[in-house]
């Protein structure tokens, strides 16, 4: 899978978000603490407005609808490896249910904002989230060569010993 971030205006069926929001509900955490609330946006007025305050999350606007992953805000470094974990999750599930799918981290100086407009309570972490929809022609097309996108293994992997 990789990044779409162009997406038709047609919806996402709410069955289909469900079995996503399932994939994430399942995510495996340490102590099994779920310190996660997904906040799911539809509205084209307030994905248009997420991009606004975090204009690098830009792919949110066009959307059919996103996950806003809201943590509780614990230990960050822990909280950071789960963040990743689910959102992972959400992007394989989004995929193999058929959808279009991009990451994206709100800036610290959008994410006020973002809580605000989200009513996320003091104190939670508003970083990630996750854009879906159906993929325009222009977004479904590859952007590089088939298995081009990543250094090769022979660059990132060592046998036994780093060096
Ligand atoms: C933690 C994290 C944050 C990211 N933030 C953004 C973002 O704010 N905006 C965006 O367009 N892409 C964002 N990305 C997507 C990466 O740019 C993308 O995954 C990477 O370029 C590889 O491309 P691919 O997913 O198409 O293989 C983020 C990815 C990760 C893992």
């Amino acid at each position: 899978m990789r990044s779409v971030r162009s997406f038709r205006p047609d919806p996402v069926p709410n069955e289909i978000l469900t079995e996503i929001l399932e994939v994430a509900r399942w995510t495996g955490r340490g102590s099994n603490r779920q310190p996660w609330t997904f906040v799911v946006v539809r509205d084209p007025a307030t994905l248009g407005a997420i991009a606004a305050a975090s204009p690098n999350v830009g792919h949110v606007a066009g959307a059919a609808a996103a996950i806003v992953i809201v943590m509780d805000g614990g230990l960050p470094q822990i909280e950071t490896f789960d963040e990743g974990r689910v959102a992972k999750r959400i992007l394989i599930a989004a995929t193999a249910l058929g959808l279009a799918s991009a990451i994206g981290w709100v800036v610290p100086a959008g994410a006020p904002a973002v809580a605000e407009l989200l009513g996320v309570p003091e104190g939670r972490r508003v970083r990630t989230l996750v854009s879906l929809g159906y993929p325009t022609e222009e977004g479904a097309r590859p952007k590089s060569a088939p298995g081009t996108a990543r250094r090769p293994l022979a660059d990132m992997v060592r046998f036994e010993r780093f060096g």
